[in-house]
């Protein structure tokens, strides 16, 4: 059901990389709310072409840029306020990618130069995504940035690897360019922190299916599906939370404040 909540509003999603992808989920219900979009991804995940499929579903354009990149940054943010004649009102960082997990090294040995480049992919990059709409001053007074975390940036889950850090700079970076953003420009910036879901950087996760029906397990309602974190991230774009910013807010069916279930007790019990 749509309620209107985005109607007028310009936003640009990052990370739609097929139809599982959080992003892509949540593009769908922007637009379904009344927003108009811009989708951008890296270059290489574009050559995919599963993101034109999307793009005309939501009837928007598609800017490439890697995350890494300030030029490719500065690019997306002046093509994106040319398409949409002004500024833009919300940002959607729904980005990720850990090359230790990706090449098997456990976190006692991971390989430096691929922990610089998840951290820079994965954390630094909204820093980036920041910085380029601050210095171009793309971003209307009281705009939303939403970035998309996990509950491995608070608490030891192994196999999560250097992510976990990756997430913990994320959420440091959001707690720190929110305060500069707010005084500036009112722009609130948050991280949703979401139950694991089956997608293509969720499923990297070693021992991904046993862990994903533990979380079911532990959580009071069940994991959150990529849809209802669209739902959420909407809310969070639309003027009914003008006064939160630089929040980590879980979206996870109470999974992080609960110490054990009935559920749990009773499989260990068996
Ligand atoms: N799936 C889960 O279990 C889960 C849980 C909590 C948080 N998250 C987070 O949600 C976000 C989205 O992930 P997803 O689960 O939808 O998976 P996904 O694989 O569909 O999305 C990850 C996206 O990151 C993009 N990306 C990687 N490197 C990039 C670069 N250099 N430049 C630009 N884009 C780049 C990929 O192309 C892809 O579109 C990530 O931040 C992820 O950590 C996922």
């Amino acid at each position: 059901m749509a309620y209107n909540l985005l109607k007028g509003k310009k936003g640009i999603i990052f990370g739609a990389l097929d139809e599982n992808s959080i992003a892509w989920k949540t593009a769908l219900r922007c637009h379904e709310e009344g927003a108009q979009l811009v989708l951008t991804n890296a270059p290489v995940a574009l050559r995919m072409g599963e993101i034109n499929k999307l793009a005309t579903t939501v009837n928007a354009p598609v800017i490439g840029a890697d995350v890494t990149s300030s030029d490719d940054l500065k690019k997306l943010f002046e093509e994106s306020m040319k398409h949409f004649g002004g500024s833009i009102d919300f940002v959607l960082h729904s980005v990720g990618m850990s090359l230790n997990m990706r090449k098997g090294k456990s976190y006692t040995e991971i390989d430096y130069e691929w922990s610089k480049k998840t951290l820079d992919i994965s954390a630094m990059s909204l820093h980036r995504v920041l910085r380029t709409a601050w210095d171009l001053d793309a971003l209307t007074e009281g705009a939303s940035v939403v970035a998309l975390t996990y509950i491995a940036a608070q608490r030891v889950f192994p196999d999560y690897n250097e992510m976990a850090d990756a997430k913990a700079m994320l959420e440091s970076i959001t707690r720190s360019f929110g305060y500069y953003y707010g005084v500036k420009k009112k722009v609130r910036v948050n991280t949703v922190s979401q139950s694991p879901t089956r997608t293509t950087a969720g499923s990297g996760v070693k021992g991904f299916d046993g862990f994903i029906s533990y979380a079911e397990k532990m959580s009071p309602l069940g994991n959150a599906s990529a849809e209802q974190c669209a739902d959420y991230c909407v809310t969070l774009f639309s003027d009914l939370t003008k006064m939160v910013t630089m929040q980590n807010l879980f979206h996870d069916g109470g999974f992080s404040f609960t110490g054990v279930t009935e559920a749990v007790i009773n499989q260990m019990e068996k």
